[in-house]
């Protein structure tokens, strides 16, 4: 796909339903009692394949217009899939999924895509084997394929080593499946939607700055969600709303819980033009409008606790250090490598091609803003995130940029090109 410089971007804008919160419906609806309804589902290829997974293990999942309708079978009653289940290009599925699975009294294997092959497992394996699950990298290279023998788990505090939402949701889905309490501690506070969302189905959660701990066994019920807006979605159209001229979105519905509004608050450090409008609240998750006018952007410094609250909006936020005046540094965001793609060297490889003046460092990038930016010809890498973003940045830039495979934002944002037409009339 083609871009070229943008007209003012205005209007309204309601953005689809969170990734991660729409998993987690899923995956909370099949293990619950009862039916659980979900608005504003974010159908996704991502959280399609959630679908399929649990629709293989014999949860009957109605997909209407306005709702998704979860019958649930309580936490004992899935079924052993026939076949492999595959999770396409999902992170979130596999890693979660794992967790339930490895408590099960059946066996399964997870697949997925060629990127998802690639994706360190290894960050799930070890939590699941030290509570005595039988799971396996099939290729012995701690990469899916995993086959997993579910089995009775034993509680355990895991020390993570990284701030990972995946792996600290996959130790406390298992752990409702274990003996006694489990907890998880992470270095900095990782996004808590599955805290939120396994409180409001019944289960007993508590949280301890960095620690969360799970209690066996729960009754859960099967409960109405209703998905916000995800705000990593919504991070395009504020730095296309900020970065092109004469600009003025309303973004409404944007998901704005404090684990994932890290790109409201550097945006806030660059000088960005955003009101916070009509905030309100669903079981614990904050949302609110967004009104994003142009603005003159100047560098930052992005490192330590912040990252985790921005991970998947630090590729858009590059791209708007590279139109802000001054410099960008971006530190302790190794996470980036194991990604959809090893988006740390894409963003700078990308960025260097459209001639910004950015330098890669191991755990991040420093970005000397302002230079113009022109067309290039871009891999998205089948990278959803990376295509998005480097659509943002050739609207704002010069020149003519080709996005190839640019298709790959259905993982995430399947009417993602139309929305941005649809402002610029
Ligand atoms: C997610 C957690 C993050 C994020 C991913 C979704 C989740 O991954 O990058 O897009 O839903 O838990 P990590 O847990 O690997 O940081």
């Amino acid at each position: 796909m083609k871009f070229t410089k943008s007209l003012p971007l205005k209007g309204e804008l309601t953005i689809p339903g969170d990734k991660s919160i729409s998993h987690r419906a899923v995956m909370l609806g099949a293990i619950s009692q009862g039916t659980t309804s979900v608005t504003n589902f974010l159908r996704g290829a991502d959280c399609l394949s959630t679908i399929s997974c649990f629709r293989k293990m014999g949860i009957a999942i109605e997909e209407n217009p306005t709702e998704i309708l979860i019958h649930g079978k309580g936490l004992h009653g899935l079924s052993a899939p026939e076949t492999v289940l595959d999770v396409g290009n999902s992170g979130t599925t596999m890693r979660l999924l794992s967790g339930i699975l490895a408590g099960q009294d059946f066996s399964s294997s997870l697949t997925g895509d060629a990127s998802i092959r690639k994706r360190p497992m290894k960050r799930v394996i070890t939590p699941l084997s030290l509570m005595g699950a039988s799971i396996e990298s099939i290729p012995g290279n701690g990469c899916a394929p995993l086959a997993i023998q579910g089995m009775p788990l034993t509680g355990i505090h895991y020390q993570s080593p990284v701030s990972s939402a995946q792996v600290k949701s996959c130790v406390l889905l298992a752990g409702l499946y274990a003996d006694s309490t489990t907890k998880v501690t992470e270095p900095f506070v990782s996004r808590n939607h599955s805290e939120l969302m396994l409180r409001s189905f019944g289960a007993e959660i508590q949280t301890e700055g960095t620690t969360v701990s799970v209690q066996p066994d729960p009754l859960l019920t099967g409960q109405k969600v209703e998905v916000p807006g995800d705000i990593s979605s919504a991070a395009y159209f504020i730095a296309a709303g900020l970065l092109i001229p004469g600009s003025e979105i309303l973004i409404k519905n944007v998901g704005i819980n404090p684990t994932r509004d890290g790109i409201l608050r550097v945006c806030r450090a660059m000088g960005a033009d955003i009101e916070i409008l009509n905030e309100q609240e669903h079981c614990g998750e904050l949302t609110a409008d967004l009104l994003v006018r142009h603005s003159a952007l100047k560098g930052t410094v992005i490192e330590g606790g912040i990252i985790p609250t921005l991970i998947d909006e630090l590729p858009v936020i590059a791209v708007m250090a590279a139109f802000a005046e001054g410099t960008t540094i971006i530190r302790d965001a190794q996470e980036l490598k194991v990604k959809e793609s090893n988006r740390l060297d894409i963003i700078v490889h990308h960025l260097k091609e459209m001639g910004a003046d950015v330098t890669p460092a191991p755990d991040g990038m420093v970005i000397r803003g302002g230079k113009p930016l022109t067309g290039a010809v871009l891999d998205s890498h089948m990278d959803h995130r990376i295509a998005m973003s480097f659509a943002i940045a050739a609207m704002a830039g010069n020149g003519e940029t080709e996005i190839l495979n640019s298709d790959c934002v259905s993982i995430s944002y399947p009417d993602f090109y139309a929305d941005l037409r649809r402002l610029q009339s």
